[in-house]
């Protein structure tokens, strides 16, 4: 069960359940705040199957490594101030994902044959797995060094 303040951060927040993104909730506003983008942009991926363009797939794909390399540097930035002593392995993860959206924005510039719904289950289950697990590490940490 979330708390009032993790609660109220998603409240207003209505493609994913509410306790579902609670689920992934880490109690560190402004980091929960943009996990909650990644997961929205994640839904838009998945709510979409195999009827979107090319285009706009490659568009969303776009999006969303911007958006996780912000959410990334921020983090890292975080970590590092707080002395978090497993930077390196967490930030090696980070690289990873960028790699993979790369990967997967190449192949689409070669192939019209990726479907959206196979992005999706991978990014998903690579970002939520993520979230849910390297990123919860850190939060004692952060919220030692003061974080909220
Ligand atoms: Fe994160
Ligand atoms: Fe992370």
């Amino acid at each position: 069960m979330p708390d009032l303040l993790l609660y109220r951060s998603y409240l207003f927040r209505q493609d994913m359940g509410i306790f579902e993104k609670a689920t992934y909730a880490l109690g560190i506003l402004s980091i929960d705040d943009q996990h909650s983008v990644l997961i929205d942009l994640l839904q838009k991926l998945q709510n979409k199957e195999g009827n979107l363009e090319l285009p706009e797939l490659r568009n969303l794909l776009q999006e969303l490594k911007d958006y996780a390399r912000d959410h990334f540097t921020h983090e890292e930035e975080c970590m590092k101030k707080s002395g978090y002593p497993d930077l390196v392995a967490h930030k090696k993860e980070h690289a990873a994902f960028v790699r993979h959206l790369a990967v997967m924005g190449f192949r689409l510039q070669n192939s019209s044959v990726l479907p959206a719904s196979e992005i999706a289950d991978f990014l998903t289950h690579w970002l939520l797995d993520h979230i849910g697990g390297r990123d919860r590490d850190y939060v004692p940490y952060l919220q030692k060094a003061g974080f909220l």
